[in-house]
């Protein structure tokens, strides 16, 4: 069985990217026009890329300045790639893994990444939802690109702009997006693990060796013209990444003079960490690793979350420290192995200084 996860790991992992790419894009549909007030005029610099006037038209700056902070922590901020009428999913992710706040002297900081809905008119339901969301839990940042697929490259360097201007005493970020459930617990653990005393940045899955598809009907076709070279350079799986923020001020000072490319993981911790010369290390034989379960077809396991989160395990951790989750069981799934992750900890005594909000 070990095996065989191994053997299908990085098709797994292939198929989860492509599969939380089809789910991206096959949910930011909305139709509506809306008004946006400007907060982030005091920031001088208004490109993104090659996205000029850039704006936060949502911004919740003091996000790293909360009174919860323990200012004598180092602080993470957990950076999530949200569609705009997922609510369901950042709910979940606030009650649970996303709760905790400060662990094993570290200060966690919960951020979504939003776009706008340029369709969207004044009044429209989504809109509102959104900015009483964003009233009520202050996690919420939106820039005014258009909250699209082809567009997820701005969303993921707004968030290390976001980082460098908003959260400039952060030291590691994760990327993930919002159909994940990551063990916060273990996270803490394996950047105490991994960014301690090596000079490391980028530690995640390594998607070399991927080629850009260039079959004309592919819903993944990249052009010879748009990507001229046979393989992408290292990339990291943008499932869940860990990296310096130093680098993220670094590769953002750069994003502007390098041409625009639109799938951006490849983009932003291939080709741009490229340029600047930061490193990549691969983890994926560890724990930097996803639930291998609901893509079980590939060997016909069938054991479901709700399965697993109803046995006695014997066992103090998860085996893996980011699980995707099924959409239409997102709530379900996220509270089952959140109380049951909890329940191991306390067991082992593990929590030193845990806070719920
Ligand atoms: C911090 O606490 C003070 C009062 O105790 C309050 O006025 C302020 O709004 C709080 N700041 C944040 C960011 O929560
Ligand atoms: C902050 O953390 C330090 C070290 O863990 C601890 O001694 C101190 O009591 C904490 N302060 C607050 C306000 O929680
Ligand atoms: C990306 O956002 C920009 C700015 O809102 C918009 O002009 C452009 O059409 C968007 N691109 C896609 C592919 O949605
Ligand atoms: C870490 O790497 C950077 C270049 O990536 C280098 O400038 C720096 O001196 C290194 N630091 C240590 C402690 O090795
Ligand atoms: C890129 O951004 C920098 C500031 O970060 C700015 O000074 C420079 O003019 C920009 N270059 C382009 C080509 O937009």
């Amino acid at each position: 069985m070990i095996k065989l996860v191994s053997k299908y790991r990085r098709q797994i992992f292939t198929s989860c990217v492509l599969v939380l790419w089809f789910s991206i894009l096959s949910r930011i549909n909305d139709c509506f026009q809306s008004t946006h007030e400007d907060v982030g005029n005091e920031l001088h610099d208004d490109t993104l890329v090659n996205l000029y006037n850039f704006k936060f038209v949502l911004n919740n700056a003091a996000i790293c300045k909360q009174n919860a902070s323990n200012h004598t922590h180092s602080s993470l901020v957990i950076m999530i790639h949200s569609a705009r009428d997922h609510f369901s999913e950042r709910y979940a992710i606030r009650r649970t893994w996303g709760s905790l706040k400060t662990y094993m002297n570290w200060n966690l900081h919960l951020i979504f990444l939003l776009g706008i809905d340029s369709k969207s008119h004044p009044g429209n339901h989504v809109e509102n939802r959104i900015m009483e969301e964003s009233n009520e839990h202050k996690d919420i940042i939106m820039g005014n690109f258009e909250d699209t697929y082809h567009n997820l490259t701005y969303k993921h360097l707004m968030g290390y702009k976001w980082v460098s201007t908003f959260c400039s005493n952060a030291e590691i970020i994760l990327k993930t997006d919002d159909d994940m459930f990551a063990d916060t617990f273990q996270i803490v653990e394996i950047v105490l693990e991994e960014f301690r005393n090596a000079n490391k940045s980028f530690v995640c899955v390594d998607m070399h060796g991927n080629k850009p598809i260039r079959e004309v009907d592919n819903k993944w076709y990249v052009s010879e013209e748009t990507f001229p070279d046979e393989s992408y350079p290292s990339f990291c799986s943008g499932v869940a990444y860990l990296m310096r923020a130093a680098d993220a001020a670094k590769i953002y000072s750069v994003s502007n003079k390098t041409k625009f490319f639109w799938i951006d993981d490849v983009f932003v911790t291939g080709i741009l960490r490229e340029k600047y010369d930061v490193l990549l290390h691969n983890r994926d034989e560890v724990s930097l690793e996803i639930w291998p379960n609901i893509y079980g077809y590939f060997w016909g396991e069938t054991e479901t979350i709700i399965d697993w989160c109803s046995k006695d395990l014997g066992i103090n951790q998860l085996s893996y420290a980011f699980i995707p989750i099924p959409r239409e069981n997102f709530i379900r799934d996220s509270f089952c192995i959140w109380n049951k992750i909890r329940l191991m900890r306390y067991a082992m005594h593990t929590v030193v200084d845990f806070k719920m909000k």
